[in-house]
C-alpha cells in the first residue's frame, strides 16, 4: 500500500461523497460531520454499491440492499443482512460475515490522500 493523492480537500465538504479510483480499487470517500473516511465502494455481502448507503449518527454506514451495517472507522460488521425481515437473515447465512474494507486517509497540502 502507498499514499495516493485523490482529491482536493475543499471538494469534499461535510455531507459530500465522492468515488475515487486508486489503482484497481474504487473507493468511496465521504465526509461525515467533518471527519473524512475512505471505504470500499461495494458491499462485502453481494457487491452492491455503497455510494448511497445511509450514514447513522453513530458513524455507521448501512448497505442499501440488505442493510448490513459497518463501522465507518474500522469496517467491522455491526449487523449482517437484517433486511428484509426473516428473509434477510436467511440470505445472510449463505455467506459469512465480512468487514467493509476501510483505508487510512490523511489531509496534507490541501489534498486528501488515501493509503490503499
Ligand atoms: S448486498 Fe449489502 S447487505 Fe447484502
Amino acid at each position: 500500500m502507498s499514499w495516493t493523492k485523490v482529491l482536493a480537500a475543499d471538494q469534499l465538504p461535510t455531507g459530500k461523497r465522492e468515488v475515487v479510483k486508486v489503482g484497481e480499487r474504487n473507493i468511496l470517500l465521504l465526509n461525515h460531520e467533518g471527519q473524512i473516511y475512505a471505504v470500499a465502494r461495494r458491499c462485502p455481502h453481494m457487491n452492491i454499491k455503497m455510494t448511497r448507503g445511509k450514514i447513522t449518527e453513530d458513524g455507521t454506514i448501512v448497505c442499501p440492499m440488505h442493510r448490513s451495517s459497518f463501522d465507518l472507522k474500522t469496517g467491522c460488521v455491526k449487523e449482517w443482512t437484517p433486511f428484509p425481515p426473516v428473509v434477510g437473515k436467511m440470505i445472510g447465512k449463505l455467506s459469512p460475515e465480512k468487514p467493509l474494507p476501510v483505508f487510512p486517509i490523511k489531509v496534507e497540502e490541501g489534498s486528501i490522500w488515501v493509503d490503499a
